[in-house]
């Protein structure tokens, strides 16, 4: 399968061109294509900071420059053909740019090697993503805040174990969600401070001895500094790995609320329901309305996870500086990355679009106990029993209620009397729900008076 025509890139040395599979395996342009838009940015950067340092001349900056442009907007336009055996992004694109403006492309590449330059490429690419991330979070929160400030006051039960614990607000359960995608924006801008050094100019490993400007191509990239050590410049991949862990934990946070809206829409809940746009139908149960896009999402931590694993798995006793087990770093970022901001999306649209059902969540917040705790708090402060006793007493009106088959405030004074003679006809103020969150006004509790608090304050953050 060999021929004696030899690669224009790194031919020198070789005679035989490579094998067909070797070529196959070699290969990345069918995904690093993704990187073109940042490698002929990077580039360009670089030319100009050629020129200026004296390396190349301006004449032949200025023709590299302009080329790489005509070359971008012919991929971006799909007329650039892809080759193989060009292997990667940086070689197609240089290539091209020889056929396009002739000898100058051959000054392109002094003091650089793919090396810092698909580092530099990669952080560009990455960086991007983290600022979508960025705005697909805080679209997210903003509907979430919409959703609370909604019912700030409509009650639901709120569980533990999934069990009925204690009754809560919606806005209450809406703002936990949206303090976790918060912090989540938080480690995408931490993230993003510190990704954001430049590799470009560490050459292959060692830095080169042309009289580059790494500070110049740095700051034209949009980096705050040049990274200070050109071993580590080419062999780092942290930065994508904490990418990838950033929106793991995000795609956490999707995938619980996720699990709540499929609890939340169905039959035996009806707590919410969804949007004609975020659900789908049954080719055969013509009743149903499936929530697939919370599921869909719930899915989405299954990949986005994965991909994490598997870069940790390909950089783990790598030895400095490059080698190329590293070129298997992109496309599971390329497949998170999508895929995150797909479920952000998502999540935005469905979220922001469901209707609460208030009666069905008030009516469920009334049952299963869920006052319990607000009646031993009750005989706690008003007939001074210790809460451990208390908690005994409560429980066995808890029991009483349950043999009778119905919920605490059905109780008869007379029936709690007979369980401790101190209780009376004002216990029935803390039996009701609504009483129940409104006394819960410890900072960050439940009550619509700290849940009005809480909108306010995110609607300034997010404004
Ligand atoms: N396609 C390669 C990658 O993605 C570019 C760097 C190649 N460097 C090299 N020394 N072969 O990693």
């Amino acid at each position: 399968m060999s021929s004696s025509s030899s690669n224009q890139m790194w031919g020198g040395r070789f005679a035989d061109a490579p094998d067909a599979i070797m070529e196959a395996i070699n290969a990345s342009i069918g995904f690093d294509k993704r990187l073109a838009a940042q490698d002929i940015a990077g580039s360009r950067a670089h030319a100009a900071m050629l020129a200026a340092q004296g390396i190349v001349t301006d004449s032949d900056a200025s023709a590299i420059r302009e080329g790489l442009l005509t070359v971008l907007s012919e991929i971006e336009g799909g007329t650039f053909q892809f080759s193989t055996a060009l292997e990667d992004i940086h070689m197609n694109v240089e290539a091209r740019l020889k056929e396009v403006i002739g000898d100058p492309a051959g000054r392109l590449h002094t003091g650089r090697s793919r090396n810092d330059q698909v580092a530099t490429d990669f952080r560009l690419w990455v960086r991007d993503q983290l600022d979508a991330a960025d705005a697909g979070l805080t679209a997210l929160m903003r509907a979430l805040v919409a959703q609370a400030e909604a019912g700030a006051d409509w009650v639901m039960p709120g569980f533990t174990h999934l069990q009925t614990a204690q009754p809560v607000t919606w806005g209450h359960h809406m703002l936990a969600y949206v303090e976790m995608f918060g912090r989540d924006r938080d480690r995408v801008r931490d993230a993003r401070k510190r990704m954001n050094e430049s590799p470009l100019g560490a050459a292959a490993l060692a830095g080169t001895g042309f009289p580059i400007d790494r500070h110049m191509t740095a700051e034209a990239l949009g980096f705050d500094r040049p990274m200070a050590n050109s071993l580590d410049a080419v062999s780092a991949r942290d930065f994508a790995l904490e990418f990838l862990s950033v929106a793991s934990i995000s795609a956490m946070h999707l995938s619980r609320l996720a699990e709540e809206l499929v609890i939340w829409s169905s039959a035996q809940f009806r707590f919410v329901t969804l949007s004609d746009k975020f659900s789908t139908g049954s080719s055969i149960m013509p009743q149903k309305k499936n929530p697939d896009a919370a599921e869909l999402i719930r899915a989405k931590i299954g990949r986005i996870f994965g991909a994490n694993v598997a870069l940790m798995m390909v950089m783990k006793g790598l030895p400095l500086a490059y080698s190329k087990d590293m070129q298997e770093d992109k496309e599971q970022v390329f497949d998170a990355a999508d895929n995150w901001l797909l479920a952000l999306a998502a999540m935005e649209g469905m979220a922001g679009d469901m209707k609460a059902n208030v009666p069905a969540l008030e009516s469920a917040a009334a049952h299963g106990f869920s006052t319990a705790t607000d009646l031993a708090d009750w005989l706690v402060r008003e007939t001074g029993l210790p809460f451990r006793d208390a908690h005994h007493v409560t429980g066995t009106l808890v029991a009483r209620a349950e043999a009778k088959g119905c919920d605490l405030p059905d109780l008869t004074l007379e029936e709690m009397k007979a369980v401790h003679e101190a209780i009376d006809e004002t216990v029935f103020d803390v039996l009701g729900v609504h009483n129940s969150v409104a006394s819960r006004t410890s900072f960050g509790g439940t009550a619509p008076a700290r849940v009005r608090e809480q909108v306010a304050s995110w609607k300034e953050a997010l404004a």
